[in-house]
């Protein structure tokens, strides 16, 4: 197979484009290596990645039209993987036009694509921030998800609203994945495992909004990476007897479909911290702070639906999740 990864140089999209190329798949990854964190990260994926023969990458902005036009008419993608986006719900609040060009723009040129050059199947990257005010857990893709609380979530929302328009008008199949705060090794340093672990280190204090009473669905990148490459082969197809009124909004008389990836068990962030500590044998100074903009109080993944078409089901706890981070933290970091 040959595959198209945007984003590889990010934490899923390495991870995704490691998996596959074990598994001896074809993996083009795109990716813009920009600097809303440590490139020199990004930059380590790719070296990892660069030892297989199957993997060949190019630096492309998904706003750069052209030379996304370009690498579709000379490479034959059965299936295109978006993973590139402008991530982060809190720094969508500093700088909201990145967010707009590279998840607006820059997806609206991938489905272009897609639509030019007839791709078999698109699986993109949605996230659970979509669910914004919704309070009613678990939370399920047959839920409306209309209200979202940052700009970050109103274009993940917008891209599935995009990804069905091209799946109606066009027949592509799109399948769209709400993922649950993804944590594990090579991770994002703008997010809480590596921000704490690092100022732990560092003996500074972590900051802990609203007091930390807040709750998150945290999922191991390998279960993340396990329901991806599952759903590959699961094209969504056309249904003529769906409804509006009768059929869930996660699916469609187009050829599109929607899937939560989550662990399905939230975990309160004062556990996760507890193991953090245990994991790294340090105590943690903790900064208690009110609740901050844009975030939301518990996320939790109702995944009946990837499960029964998939068989998917996470099997790493936080426990085992951090202690393995932890690992790759001190290695790498040398610390
Ligand atoms: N990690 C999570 O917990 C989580 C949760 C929900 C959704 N997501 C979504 O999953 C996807 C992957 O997330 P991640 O955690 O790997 O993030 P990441 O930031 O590590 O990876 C995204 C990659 O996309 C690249 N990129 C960004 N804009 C680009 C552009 N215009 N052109 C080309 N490349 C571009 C970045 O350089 C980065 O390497 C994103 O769409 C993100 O919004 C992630």
């Amino acid at each position: 197979m040959n595959v198209l990864i945007t984003g590889s140089a990010g934490f899923i999209g390495f991870f995704l484009a490691k998996k596959l190329l074990s598994n001896n798949e074809r993996i083009l990854g795109v990716d813009n290596l920009n600097d809303y964190y440590d490139v020199s990260l990004k930059k380590a994926r790719l070296v990892e990645l660069d030892s297989y023969d199957n993997f060949k990458f190019l630096n492309i902005n998904l706003c750069d039209k052209a030379s996304l036009i370009k690498l579709f008419s000379e490479s034959c993608f059965d299936c295109v993987i978006n993973l590139a986006a402008q991530a982060g719900v809190r720094y969508s609040i500093e700088n909201p036009s990145a967010y707009a060009d590279s998840n607006l723009i820059g997806f609206l040129n991938v489905l272009e694509c897609c639509r030019q050059f007839k791709i078999q199947h698109l699986i993109y990257a949605s996230s659970s921030s979509v669910y914004g005010l919704n309070s009613k857990t678990p939370f399920s893709t047959n839920d409306s998800v209309d209200h979202p609380v940052s700009l970050y979530a109103a274009t993940k929302k917008a891209n599935e609203l995009m990804a069905h328009s091209y799946s109606h008008l066009y027949n592509i199949p799109t399948t769209g994945l709400r993922f649950f705060t993804v944590y594990g090794p090579w991770g994002r340093p703008d997010m809480a495992l590596f921000k704490f672990t690092q100022k732990i280190f560092n003996n500074e204090l972590i900051d802990i909004y609203n007091n930390g009473n807040l709750s998150r669905d945290f999922t191991y990148i390998d279960d993340i990476v396990e329901g991806i490459i599952r759903l590959i082969d699961v094209v969504p197809e056309r249904n003529d007897h769906w409804t509006p009124e009768s059929g869930s909004p996660a699916t469609s008389s187009a050829p599109y479909r929607i899937y939560n990836i989550g662990n399905g068990s939230p975990v309160k962030l004062m556990d996760f911290v507890t193991a953090l500590e245990k994991a790294l044998g340090m105590e943690a100074k903790k900064n208690f702070l009110p609740m901050q903009p844009g975030d939301v109080y518990q996320t939790w993944a109702d995944t009946e639906d990837l499960f029964k078409v998939t068989g998917y089901q996470p099997k790493v706890n936080v426990e085992e999740g951090v202690a393995r981070f932890v690992e790759w933290y001190r290695k790498f970091y040398n610390c």
